[in-house]
C-alpha cells in the first residue's frame, strides 16, 4: 500500500489523473472503474483539461441509487456521462452503469456483476470513501465476499447525500458492487479530502481490518494506492 499526502484536494486529483492518463495512453488501463461524488471530482477535472480523447476504454460505475432513471440529473449514469464520458470521449456504449430505473433492481445488479465478468477485470478502480467507512455503497457490516447487489443506504449515508437532492427525500436503496466485485480490479486508489473524511482515513489505515470499516478490506489489496489532502490526514499517527 502507498499512501501519498498532497498539498490539496486539487493536487491530489491532479497526481492521480496524471498516472491514470499514463496507463490510459499506453494501454495498461482498459477497463477504468469510476467513483461518483465530491471526492474524485478533481482528478475528473484533470483528466479532462488536457483535451485528450480514450474512445477505445470501458468505463465501469461503482454504483447508482435505486430510483434515479438515467435521465435523472441526480443519478450517477448522469454524473458519469457529464463528468467523465463526455470529456474523455467515451462513447456511450462503452459506459456502464447499474440500471437505477427500479423495474427490476436485483436483476440490474445480478446483470451487472456479470458485465464486470465479461468485460473484466477492472483495470484500476478509483474509490471515494463514505464517511461511515463504505466503499461503493457497501454500508458497514457488508461482507468481504459481496458482490454487486441491492442495498439499504444507511441513516448516515443519506444525511451525506442529502445536499445532491436538495428539497426530495434521498433513495432508500442503491445497487453497488460489492466488496469482492471491487477487490478482484488489478488495482485501486482511493482519494479522500476534507476534514469530514479524517476519522475514516484514520480508521481505514489503523491496521484493523473489519467489516464495521468496510474500507479496511482494500487494505488487503496487493496494489492500492490512497491519496488524502492536508486535512483528511489530519487524524493520521505521525509518520
Ligand atoms: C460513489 C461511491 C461512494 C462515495 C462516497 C464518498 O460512487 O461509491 O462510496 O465515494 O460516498 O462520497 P464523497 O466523495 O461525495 O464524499
Amino acid at each position: 500500500m502507498r499512501v501519498r499526502i498532497t498539498d490539496s484536494a486539487e493536487q491530489a486529483g491532479q497526481l492521480i489523473a496524471d498516472d491514470i492518463a499514463a496507463r490510459l495512453t499506453d494501454g495498461s488501463v482498459r477497463v477504468l472503474g469510476v467513483a461518483t461524488g465530491a471526492s474524485p471530482l478533481p482528478i475528473y477535472r484533470s483528466l479532462a483539461a488536457r483535451g485528450v480523447g480514450y474512445p477505445g476504454v470501458e468505463l465501469v460505475a461503482l454504483d447508482e441509487y435505486v430510483g434515479t432513471g438515467s435521465d435523472d440529473p441526480r443519478s450517477f449514469s448522469a454524473y458519469v456521462a457529464a463528468r467523465i464520458a463526455r470529456p474523455l470521449q467515451i462513447p456511450v456504449e462503452r459506459t456502464h452503469v447499474p440500471s437505477g430505473d427500479g423495474r427490476d433492481p436485483d436483476a440490474a445488479a445480478a446483470e451487472f456483476e456479470r458485465l464486470i465478468e465479461r468485460i473484466g477485470p477492472v483495470d484500476l478502480q478509483i474509490l471515494g470513501v463514505g464517511t461511515n467507512g463504505h466503499i461503493g455503497f457497501n454500508e458497514p457490516g457488508s461482507d468481504r465476499a459481496s458482490v454487486t447487489r441491492v442495498v439499504e443506504l444507511s441513516d448516515r449515508t443519506r444525511h451525506d447525500n442529502a445536499p445532491y437532492f436538495a428539497g426530495g427525500a434521498v433513495p432508500a436503496r442503491a445497487i453497488t458492487q460489492g466488496i469482492d466485485t471491487i477487490m478482484r480490479a488489478r488495482s485501486l486508489v482511493v482519494i479522500a479530502t476534507g476534514a469530514a473524511k479524517a476519522p475514516v482515513v484514520a480508521a481505514m489505515l489503523a491496521g484493523v481490518v473489519t467489516s464495521d470499516v468496510p474500507a479496511t478490506f482494500l487494505t488487503e489489496h496487493p496494489d492500492l494506492t490512497v491519496v488524502v489532502d492536508p486535512l483528511a490526514a489530519g487524524s493520521l499517527p505521525p509518520a
